[in-house]
C-alpha cells in the first residue's frame, strides 16, 4: 500500500495518536496484505472477529475487495471510531461494525478473520471460538488467523512484554489470558476436516506471530 493511501485512511480517524497508530500498522504489519491475498481470490463476504477499529476493512477496500465486510468487537470505543471512519470513507453500506462479544457471532457464511484476538480469551473460549468460526465458513471460505504462539524463544518473551504494556496502557483492557501452542490451534481445525497452513509472520516486529490459514481440502 502506498504512502498516500495510508495517509488517506489514517485521516478517517480522529486524533494524532490514533492516526499515527493507523499509519504505522498499515506500513509495518504484513497481516493485512497476507489476508488480502487470500480473500480477494474468492468473492465472499468477510467476518472479522475482534476487528478493533476496522482497519482490515479499509485495507481491503483499497485493494479492490468489494464484498460485504462485517467486523465485530466488544470494545465500544473502537467500534465507534471504526463506524465513523467507515462513514467518512463512504463505505458504511458495505462495511458494518458491530459492538458484540466473540460469543455472539452473527449468522453469515464467508471468509473469517481472527487477527491477534485468540490470546485474549481463555483456552476453553479459544476452542469454542475456533469451532464457531469454522461454522461460519462458506464452502470455499478461508479462516485466516494471526496469533502469537507459545514457544520457548525470545520472540515469545518479547510478545509477552508488549502485551503487558498494552494491558497497562488500557488499549486492551484485561490483557492476554492464554497463549496457544501450534497444536492447540491445528488440532481442532484439522478435526473439522480443514487443511491447515501455518507460517511465521513476523514482518519487522520482534513478536512471535504466525499466520494460520484453514480451508476445506480441494
Ligand atoms: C490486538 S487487537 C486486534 C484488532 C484487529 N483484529 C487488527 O488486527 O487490526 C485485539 C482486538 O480483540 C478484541 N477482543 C478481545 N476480546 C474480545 C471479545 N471477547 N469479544 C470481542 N472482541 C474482543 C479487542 O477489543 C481488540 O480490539
Amino acid at each position: 500500500m502506498d504512502r498516500r493511501t495510508r495517509h488517506r485512511i489514517s485521516r478517517l480517524y480522529d486524533g494524532h495518536l490514533q492516526r499515527s497508530y493507523v499509519t504505522g500498522k498499515l506500513a509495518g504489519d504484513p497481516v493485512y496484505a497476507a489476508t488480502a491475498a487470500i480473500v480477494t481470490n474468492r468473492a465472499l463476504p468477510l467476518l472479522d472477529i475482534g476487528c478493533g477499529i476496522g482497519l482490515l476493512g479499509h485495507y481491503l477496500d483499497a485493494q479492490g475487495f468489494t464484498q460485504p465486510y462485517l467486523g465485530l468487537d466488544h470494545d465500544a470505543r473502537k467500534i465507534r471510531a471504526g463506524r465513523l471512519a467507515a462513514q467518512r470513507a463512504g463505505l458504511d453500506a458495505r462495511m458494518t461494525l458491530s459492538h458484540a462479544d466473540v460469543d455472539l457471532l452473527p449468522a453469515m457464511a464467508g471468509h473469517v478473520a481472527l487477527l491477534d484476538v485468540l490470546h485474549y480469551l481463555s483456552a476453553e473460549r479459544q476452542r469454542a471460538l475456533l469451532n464457531a468460526a469454522v461454522r461460519h465458513l462458506a464452502p470455499h471460505g478461508s479462516l485466516i488467523i494471526r496469533n502469537v504462539l507459545r514457544e520457548p524463544n525470545w520472540r515469545f518473551h518479547a510478545t509477552r512484554a508488549e502485551e503487558f504494556l498494552l494491558r497497562v496502557s488500557g488499549w486492551i483492557p484485561g490483557g492476554a489470558q492464554h497463549y496457544p501452542s501450534a497444536d492447540e490451534l491445528r488440532a481442532p481445525l484439522e478435526n473439522a476436516g480443514l487443511e491447515v497452513r501455518m507460517e511465521p509472520l513476523w514482518g519487522r516486529t520482534p513478536f512471535n506471530s504466525y499466520l494460520i490459514v484453514a480451508r476445506p481440502h480441494d
